[in-house]
């Protein structure tokens, strides 16, 4: 099968192109790399020695949609593009609104002019808001906590209204948890521009020496440690849930929603320990207080994807933090060569 990737240059969808190239399937890249690089897409083409076909444009513009679509006969599409940065869409919402919206909407009115209904949405775990965990699929939404989160929100809506006015569509909804490490190569990987805000990325960066101490925000949560705990899931068993929510929807007609998570959760102090353990490092960092609107503990329900897809996570917490410190120490500047600095 062949699989139409928007933000495939991203770390989320550059990972599901190596998944998905094991697989045995092709992948066709629409990237305008607002927040990557080209350089992802060679390691891509370099961990699986199969080639990637690339464009370069806007998902939000009809006419690159169709440059890519005319070309590119694809059985499906996997919609990464977008914008995700929490603290950014609360200082630039029309920004992340237009192109979050904009994107999915003119994607699938020309994926649909193509003949082709099928769509798997990169959606969040934040869309639960503030419930009981264990997350499931079938709790209705919560109330968002930030422009980002009502971006995925309302594209679920979206995609929800577009099978309910035409059957004939395909969509998978995948809510992510919390994807960490990296691909075992160390080639591709996390590569936040400035300063990170998740957990893992500034880690790495303090243990590389990049961020001088690791803020650990608040250990007076109701939980074991007094630390938030979250579901970490390793991005690489995150990409393979993509290649089976991908065949369920050649499969299927309708809408199905599925948690990506690993079903257990981590505190945030369990995250730092297990990472200087398996690296055997000491971490520069000091607890501090609550980081505002963060949850106390969530983790998914995942049994939904087990059963219907088949999918579950298999790497561990140590996996994880290993991967993500070997991605980091080869390439302590992500994508970007000393030149481009
Ligand atoms: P990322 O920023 O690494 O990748 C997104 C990619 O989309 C980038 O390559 C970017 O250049 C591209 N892009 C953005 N807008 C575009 C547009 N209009 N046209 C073409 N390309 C565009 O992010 P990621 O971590 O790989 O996340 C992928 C998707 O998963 C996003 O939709 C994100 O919101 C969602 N998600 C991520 C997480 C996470 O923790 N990483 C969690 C839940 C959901
Ligand atoms: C954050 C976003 C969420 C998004 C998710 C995945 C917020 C409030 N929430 O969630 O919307 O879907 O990322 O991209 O930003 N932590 C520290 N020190 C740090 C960084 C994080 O202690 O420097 C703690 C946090 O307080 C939290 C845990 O680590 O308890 C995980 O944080 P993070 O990686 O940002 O993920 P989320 O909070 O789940």
């Amino acid at each position: 099968m062949r699989f139409l990737l928007t933000g495939g240059a991203g770390c989320i969808g550059s990972h599901a192109g190596v998944a998905l190239l094991n697989a045995g399937h092709e992948v066709v890249v629409l990237d305008n790399y607002i927040n990557s690089s080209p350089e992802a897409l060679r390691r891509v083409e370099k961990i699986t020695g199969k080639h990637v076909t690339v464009y370069e444009g806007d998902c939000c513009n009809e006419a690159d949609l169709d440059r890519v679509l005319d070309n590119e006969p694809v059985d499906a599409a996997v919609h990464f593009a977008g914008l995700k940065a929490v603290g950014e869409s609360v200082r630039i919402p029309l920004d992340y609104y237009r192109n979050n919206l904009d994107s999915t909407i003119a994607l699938c009115k020309r994926l649909a002019a193509h003949g082709i209904k099928r769509i798997v949405f990169s959606s969040s775990a934040t869309v639960y808001g503030d419930q009981q965990p264990p997350m499931r699929e079938d709790m209705p939404l919560g109330v968002c906590s930030c422009p980002y989160a009502w971006t995925k929100w309302m594209n679920e809506q979206i995609l929800r209204d577009a099978v309910v006015a035409d059957p004939e569509w395909s969509v998978v909804l995948l809510r992510y948890f919390n994807p960490v490490g990296a691909h075992e190569s160390g080639l591709i990987g996390e590569d936040p521009s400035g300063i990170p805000n998740n957990l893992m990325p500034f880690i790495c960066q303090t243990a590389a020496g990049m961020r001088e101490k690791l803020f650990l925000f608040g250990n007076d949560y109701p939980t074991p440690d007094g630390t938030c705990i979250r579901d970490y899931i390793h991005v690489m068993d995150l990409a393979e849930g993509h290649v089976k929510a991908l065949e369920y929807a050649i499969e299927h007609t309708g809408v199905e929603t599925f948690n990506l998570g690993t079903g257990e959760g981590y505190s945030v102090y369990q995250v730092v320990n297990t990472f200087e353990t398996v690296n055997n490092l000491q971490l520069n960092k000091e607890t501090v207080a609550r980081r505002p609107g963060d949850l106390p503990v969530s983790y998914a329900d995942a049994a939904k994807a087990q059963r219907v897809l088949g999918w579950h996570a298999r790497r561990s917490l140590e996996d994880m933090c290993r991967d993500a410190w070997h991605w980091q120490k080869l390439n302590p500047r992500g994508y970007r060569q000393e030149e481009d600095l």
